[in-house]
């Protein structure tokens, strides 16, 4: 009877129910604890039918529908798997094309699917769908990865028409949620004010999330999200979808509240200027949309997304990290072979791995001694580096240390021998001003002559300096004005950028497969899944005050584990040393300051750090995260790493609120412990010449720690503590 009414409400058709069993297919993507349930309907429609929590029960899911009693839907697509455009769909469609024959209508239904299971974890579900009336065809993928609840989707293009089809509209995918309310947590920002966050409400209408800025695209807004169901969720209650679209160039997400008030999220490559036209029997694959989905609130999902992140994504997610001394802002443009000679020194009495040489080493006829010329000419400047990168290499290792180096391989100045010799290559519009950002301009990545000198650019670094351990990949400029002299369709620019620039980064990691790169873009332009899978680390901004890095950083741990965060000790900010290098051991640690100068307690503080660092980075970087006390919410911040056998853990203890007698005043609660072990907690990282007032030989149930907690005795006094807990 239930099928009944379901199908009643679903098609409009009744049915009776033993013929609506047979005819009906069912195709759940399921994970430890989330499904989407997919299903045709009689006229081979695929339907969203559940998205949620997972049943006990698969067959409860063909029940479903019939418990809601929303209004009529008039088309059967309001939930569809992938709407397309121009037939029965009123919605925000997936897809919008024109065909071969200039009609633009569109329909699919399902031709069939199939399932491959990868491994014990992973599967790959297929499903085909058709345009009854064109030879045009989509296929949907949904990439699961069950013990971690991720789903990646993407879907390919095709067609056997009579001529080139246009794509208008081309998304990775088309979610269809349920709820009582949707509440929205997107990310705006800006240079040196990445990922701020903000939470409301979804109204009826459509709300875009979106970039058009080509390179350095996450400026403005990058394509991570949040959706919780019903009310808002916290850290540990409520039901939320993290979204995220895995690509480096504009993208677009559609959250569209539909007459039904049910929630529709369309997400992919932002079709801005970018009608695609697809020849017949081209494929066109569209990045993966991801998104993990959890009931227990955002730390579950965040932890499930830092474990698949780690074991599947992020470039040697399981592997080692090299800390490190940069010298942008203790040196900026101004050095030279004498100098970085001393500032190797420095390096290794610092106690970290390696030296980063960062910008200003290159170009010779307008030599790169500000930001106004020479990018573009990688050739080492002769009057700071007579005898090049290669003995900078080979002095840094004489020194103890290894040597890394920056880049910025996609971009020109006009001022460069480059862009007088190939003019071609940049991205500009002949006939129109140039218009610069950072007085630069972006090479045109479309054009493999460019993609070529991008590749050579690194390979030419690695060939005279074999040892060379560390590239730091920076991307300062958006596009302006784009236009490619390579490309007779301009449509295709934007696409074919992205196209080009994870050609050059595919090429670079099959010769050079697990050599640490950090992706950089005038801070945190450039952070996403589909780069991070060639880069072991990112930039998370140029903001380095630690009192603002507590903040990002906390908006970045949603999405992003601290494997992949590479945080530096800087001069930014008014506070301590101390507080600075703590809030940078929450990540990737690495320093950029004047060693040389630091005075006896601060160097002797810092290299006892990067020993305590060294310590215990593998539980930052591997153990399971979880925020203790939100920045946004009170006067103290508190974040824990615990290991997986949840046995030793680092905390890290802010004061965020500079007033009167504020601090930790009632205990912070820790999580994830055994309920039943015993542990001890020490302070670690303190200061030359303080004491803590922590007493380290007291023994706390998990079980205590847990529901009453543990007071760090943040203060005025002691504005950061870092405690190490360990099982007894
Ligand atoms: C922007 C980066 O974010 C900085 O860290 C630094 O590398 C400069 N570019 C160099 O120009």
């Amino acid at each position: 009877m239930q099928a009944k009414v379901y199908l009643t409400t679903l098609s409009g058709v009744l049915l009776s129910a033993q013929f609506a069993m047979a005819q009906q297919i069912t195709i759940p993507v399921q994970t430890a604890h989330h499904a989407q349930v997919l299903q045709v309907t009689d006229s081979k429609d695929l339907n969203t039918i559940y998205f949620g929590e997972k049943l006990a029960n698969d067959a409860e899911y063909a029940m479903v529908q019939s418990t809601y009693r929303q209004s009529g839907d008039y088309t059967n697509q309001l939930s569809a798997a992938y709407t397309p455009a121009g037939s029965r769909s009123l919605a925000e469609p997936a897809i919008a094309v024109t065909h071969a024959d200039g009609n633009n209508s569109l329909d699919l239904r399902y031709v069939n699917h199939e399932l491959t299971k990868v491994d014990d974890n992973v599967s790959l579900l297929k499903i085909r769908l058709k345009d009854p009336v064109y030879d045009f065809e989509v296929t949907l993928f949904y990439k699961s990865w069950f013990k971690e609840d991720v789903v990646e989707q993407w879907s390919e293009i095709r067609h056997r028409e009579k001529g080139n089809v246009v794509l208008h509209k081309f998304a990775s995918a088309n979610v269809h949620l349920q709820a009582p309310a949707y509440w929205l947590t997107q990310y705006h920002g800006d240079w040196a004010k990445e990922m701020q966050p903000e939470e409301s409400r979804l109204t009826h209408g459509i709300k875009t999330l979106d970039t058009k800025l080509g390179t350095r695209a996450n400026l403005f807004q990058p394509s991570v999200f949040m959706v919780s169901l019903g009310k808002p969720a916290t850290e540990d209650e409520g039901t939320v979808l993290y979204g995220a679209v895995e690509y480096s160039g504009n993208f677009r997400v559609d959250l569209e509240l539909d007459p039904r008030d049910n929630l529709r999220i369309i997400a992919g490559i932002n079709n801005y200027a970018s009608d695609y036209t697809l020849a017949p029997d081209e494929v066109f694959t569209t990045p993966a949309f991801l998104y993990t989905f959890s009931g227990s609130g955002k730390g579950d999902a965040s932890r499930n997304l830092h474990r698949w992140a780690r074991n599947y994504k992020l470039l040697d997610g399981k592997g080692e990290r090299l800390t490190l001394l940069n010298n942008w802002e203790s040196t900026y443009f101004d050095f030279n072979e004498e100098k970085l000679f001393a500032l190797f020194k420095d390096t290794k009495a610092l106690g970290v791995d390696l030296f980063l040489l960062d910008d200003g080493w290159f170009a010779n006829k307008y030599p790169r001694n500000d930001d106004h010329a020479g990018l573009g000419d990688w050739q080492e400047n002769k009057t700071k580096l007579p005898n090049g990168i290669t003995s900078l290499v080979k002095q840094a290792q004489a020194d103890g240390v290894k040597f890394g180096i920056w880049v910025e391989p996609e971009m020109v100045n006009p001022k460069s021998e480059l862009y007088e010799k190939h003019k071609d290559w940049v991205i500009r519009q002949p006939k129109r001003e140039e218009h610069y950002f950072r007085n630069q301009l972006v090479l045109d990545l479309s054009n493999p002559q460019v993609q070529e000198f991008v590749f050579r650019v690194i390979d030419d670094l690695f060939t005279k300096s074999p040892d060379l351990a560390y590239i730091k990949w920076d991307c300062n400029a958006v596009i302006y004005n784009a236009y490619s002299a390579h490309l007779k369709n301009q449509s295709h620019f934007f696409i074919e950028y992205m196209r080009g620039l994870y050609k050059v980064l595919e090429r670079i990691r099959k010769k050079y497969p697990t050599v640490p790169m950090m992706l950089c873009s005038g801070g945190g332009g450039r952070v996403d899944y589909a780069a991070l899978q060639y880069f072991t680390e990112f930039w998370p901004s140029d903001n380095t005050d630690p009192l603002e890095r507590i903040f990002m950083q906390w908006e970045y741990s949603y999405f992003y584990p601290a494997i992949s965060s590479s945080n530096h000790v800087t001069d930014w900010g008014r506070q301590p040393l101390k507080f600075r290098t703590d809030v940078a051991m929450m990540g990737k640690l690495g320093f950029d300051i004047v060693v040389s100068k630091l005075g006896e307690n601060d160097l002797k503080y810092a290299q006892q750090a990067v020993k305590t660092y060294d310590a215990v980075k593998h539980i930052i970087w591997q153990g399971n995260q979880y925020r203790l006390a939100n920045p946004r919410e009170g006067s103290v911040a508190s974040v824990l790493y615990l290991d997986e056998k949840q046995s030793s853990g680092v905390i890290f203890n802010y004061l965020v609120n500079n007033r009167y007698d504020e601090g930790s005043k009632l205990p912070i609660r820790l999580k994830g412990l055994k309920a039943s072990g015993k542990y001890k907690i020490k302070e670690v990282n303190l200061y030359p010449g303080t004491t803590s007032t922590i007493d380290a030989e007291k023994v706390y149930s998990g079980d205590f720690l847990m529901k009453v907690g543990f007071n760090p005795d943040v203060n005025s006094r002691r504005t950061s503590v870092v405690l190490q807990i360990d099982e007894v």
